[in-house]
């Protein structure tokens, strides 16, 4: 499977000239012309809304957190729940009024909300003050989008339906200044059938090296210390490259670029984590010792029907190699309590693998019917009541086991990377472990960026606390 399509660099300056357009429009405005992006969902709407930051810094526009002063309103949106979508139609719906005291506002909806026909057909029904309408795909074009809607004010839609393309070169404004996104692949071809993001967001496609390898030589450059590479599923990148290259030799690219940062990658899906990654991962010294690998259920019936592909044996063993070669790797998992047919009994074989593996942390869902999916068709008799108590089992198992697991950390001195000044009044800075475990610290002299050795004094179960060394 080769066909990753480029945009061509002649397009996307095409786009920059549109942002040159765009500036000379908002020059004549009588304010400053300022933009609000609304970010709901995972790392790649991060990402991606870093690209429409940067978009709209080339137009002149500068950045607020206040919906009555943006010119622009662009909500970036999430439809891997069904929460995220009520509370993202509840905020859409709520700009009605604000675009009714600035009726010069645009208001865009994109992400991947945008790229499902039910959704797309209730904004232009019903939220007819949303202006623009648009789809992943189609990311690359806000300038001429925007550009348009200025000078024929007309709504626009659009959401192609189409596998994806990429698209390099465009300008991002990141919002942190330590840690950085960067995607290394596009996409899902997986079809777990709970799942709304291979419809969505595509099929899977990757970046070539060169082009991953210069963003990251030149945030290292600009100072940047935790970089994550990100994907629906990064063990799968370069299948679709022409070169023979696969995730592994990507990690190994990275790490060999001169400077004092870590690697972080996500998302890693167990049937493709290979004995070569987990090699990878304790040979480079740079990348950290830690391990986001969703299981979803600890059930093989129902992770059949999940078509996860993988069993909970396969996943158990590669956890106890992992463990071998990474003694103190820290292990996090995405879990989802519920999915339709599940029984309680196969529900318990999930809090198993928790005791086995003993993870650090753990992202807990309830199953969430997302039409289209062949999950949402399923029969689910278990009742509501029910499916919560189970949830209600899982994390309360979690949390003894976070808190014993970070109760271990105390007495340590760890290598960590002070993030930000502390927003919580009794410390100084917060902090990361190399496995990325939160750490509130106490101590003066030090400034975000820094790696600083941090004596672990005391913990809970969601954090640890200590002081500079
Ligand atoms: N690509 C990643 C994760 C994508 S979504 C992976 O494969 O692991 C993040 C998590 O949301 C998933 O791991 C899953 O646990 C959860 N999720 C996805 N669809 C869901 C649904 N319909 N209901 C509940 N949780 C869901
Ligand atoms: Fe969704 Fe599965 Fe793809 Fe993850 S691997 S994004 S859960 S379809
Ligand atoms: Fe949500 Fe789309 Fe990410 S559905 S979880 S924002 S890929």
């Amino acid at each position: 499977m080769k066909r990753t399509t480029l945009i061509s660099p002649a397009d996307v300056d095409q786009q920059l000239e549109h942002c040159q357009a765009v500036a000379a429009l908002a020059a004549q405005w009588p304010d400053k012309p300022l933009a609000f992006v609304d970010t709901y969902g995972c790392q790649q709407n991060e990402a991606d809304s870093e690209r429409i930051r940067g978009y709209l810094a080339k137009m002149g526009f500068g950045f607020t957190d206040n919906e009555e002063e943006a010119r622009i309103i662009v909500i970036n949106t999430c439809a891997i729940r069904e929460h995220a979508e009520h509370r993202v139609f509840g905020n859409v719906g709520a700009l009605v009024h604000t675009k009714r005291r600035h009726p010069e506002q645009l208001i865009c909806l994109c992400g991947c909300m945008a790229q499902q026909p039910r959704v797309v057909q209730a904004i232009r029904e019903s939220y007819r003050h949303v202006d623009l309408v648009f789809g992943p795909h189609v990311l690359w074009k806000f300038p001429e989008m925007v550009h348009t809607l200025l000078t024929r004010r007309s709504r626009m839609f659009l959401t192609p339906d189409e596998p994806g393309s990429i698209a390099e070169g465009i300008p991002v404004v990141r919002q942190d200044r330590v840690r950085a996104w960067v995607s290394v692949m596009y996409g899902c071809n997986n079809f777990c059938s709970y799942c709304v993001v291979p419809y969505v967001r595509g099929r899977e496609r990757s970046r070539r090296q060169p082009d991953i390898l210069a963003e990251v030589r030149q945030l290292v450059e600009e100072g940047y210390k935790d970089i994550t590479l990100l994907g629906q599923n990064v063990n799968s990148y370069g299948r679709d490259l022409d070169e023979v290259t696969d995730f592994s030799d990507l990690l190994e690219a990275v790490n060999a670029i001169p400077g004092d940062f870590l690697i972080r990658f996500m998302t890693s899906h167990p049937k493709d984590a290979t004995q070569k990654l987990f090699e990878t991962m304790a040979r480079c010294e740079k990348v950290a010792p830690v391990l986001h690998l969703p299981f979803q259920a600890g059930n093989d019936r129902v992770l059949k029907v999940m078509n996860r592909r993988h069993t909970r044996g396969e996943y158990l063993e590669k956890i106890s190699r992992l463990k071998e070669l990474i003694p103190d790797i820290v292990l996090t998992s995405d879990i989802i309590v519920g999915f339709p047919g599940e029984t309680t009994r196969e529900f318990e074989d999930t809090l198993k693998v928790l005791e086995e593996v003993r993870f650090d942390a753990l992202f807990t869902f309830i199953f969430s019917p997302r039409p289209g999916t062949p999950a949402a068709e399923m029969d689910d008799p278990m009742p509501r009541e029910e499916k919560l108590a189970n949830f209600n089992r899982l994390t309360a198992l979690q949390d003894k086991i976070s808190e014993e697991k970070h109760a271990a950390y105390v007495g340590r001195t760890l290598r960590c990377l002070i993030d930000a000044p502390s927003d919580d009044a009794r410390y100084d800075f917060s902090a990361r472990t190399p496995g990325n475990r939160l750490v509130r610290v106490a101590g003066s002299g030090a400034r975000p960026g820094q790696f600083r050795d941090v004596r672990i004094t005391d913990s809970n179960k969601w954090s640890l606390s200590g002081e500079l060394v």
